[in-house]
């Protein structure tokens, strides 16, 4: 899929990942829409690419519709897709004081899981509208973000791990489903990224963190997210595929 002029939505593009990849798209020419439930911090990122923002809470299937729609009328349908909205939710099932509320995991699930589903079928129902493109016949890509937690999800991570397991599973079936209308469906697990997700930690913890990734020791980059964004968009062949971006990382117990 080419990059150029072509309409492009990202969620959670007020922070961290999805700002990143806002930035790195539209300087490869794609006509960005940011999706935040953070209307001033996608505000402020649009204005520096030239791109639109909007304010949307991607649990809400009214909300995702309506903005879709919007960010279709600024741009033209959006033909690449990038889930970059998410919530951390940690916390151990079992404590002396008791176990982890239902309620907290469900809303850990909603977001990262049912949240990125309203976004993959709600845009995937638009792009199978679209006319075909190019000598693939291809309408567009769609990208998740999971996390290597989905594979080695550490103590006091149950509920953030279990919910990217499910981004992790889903990447296949809904890949297959679309191909029969040219839409590629891919995500991206990545270690430990220096975001406002992870920049609360203390030094101590950061440094050890980082030391225990082999190549290189230090924390992923959300530029260097980005780039395998942009690069998985620009190759066709890489579909129904998890990658890994974690300089070697397996994460330990805790
Ligand atoms: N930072 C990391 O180390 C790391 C590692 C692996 C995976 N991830 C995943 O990458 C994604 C992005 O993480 P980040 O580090 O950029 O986080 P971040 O906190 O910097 O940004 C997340 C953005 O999502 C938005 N958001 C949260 N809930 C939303 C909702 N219901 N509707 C719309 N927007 C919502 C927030 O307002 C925020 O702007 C998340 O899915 C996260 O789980 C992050």
């Amino acid at each position: 899929m080419e990059l150029k002029n072509t309409p492009v939505v990202i969620t959670g593009g007020g922070s961290g990942l999805g700002a990143a990849t806002a930035r790195v798209l539209a300087a490869g020419g794609a006509k960005v829409a940011l999706l935040d439930r953070n209307l001033d911090a996608a505000e402020k990122v649009a204005k520096d690419i030239g791109g639109a923002a909007f304010e949307c809470d991607v649990t809400s299937e009214e909300n995702v519709k309506t903005v879709l729609a919007a960010a279709a009328k600024a741009h033209g349908g959006a033909r690449i897709v990038i889930n970059c909205a998410g919530v951390l939710g940690a916390g151990r099932i079992l404590t002396r004081e008791g176990s982890m509320a239902a309620s907290f995991f469900e809303t850990v699930l909603r977001v990262n899981v049912v949240g990125s589903f309203n976004v993959l079928r709600l845009s995937a129902e638009a792009m199978q509208g679209l006319p075909e493109m190019g000598s693939d016949k291809e309408r567009g890509v769609i990208i998740n973000t999971a996390s290597i937690a989905a594979y080695e999800g550490q103590i006091g991570q149950a509920a953030y791990a279990a919910s990217k397991g499910a981004i992790v599973s889903l990447t296949l079936p809904a890949a297959r489903e679309f191909a029969r209308f040219g839409v590629r469906v891919n995500a991206i697990a990545p270690g430990p990224v220096d975001t406002p997700m992870v920049a609360g930690m203390p030094d101590d913890v950061r440094a050890s963190l980082e030391a225990t990734v082999p190549f290189p020791p230090r924390l992923i980059k959300p530029e260097e997210y980005a780039a395998l964004v942009k690069h998985i968009i620009e190759n066709n062949a890489i579909n129904g595929e998890v990658i890994r971006l974690d300089g070697a990382l397996r994460m330990a117990p805790k």
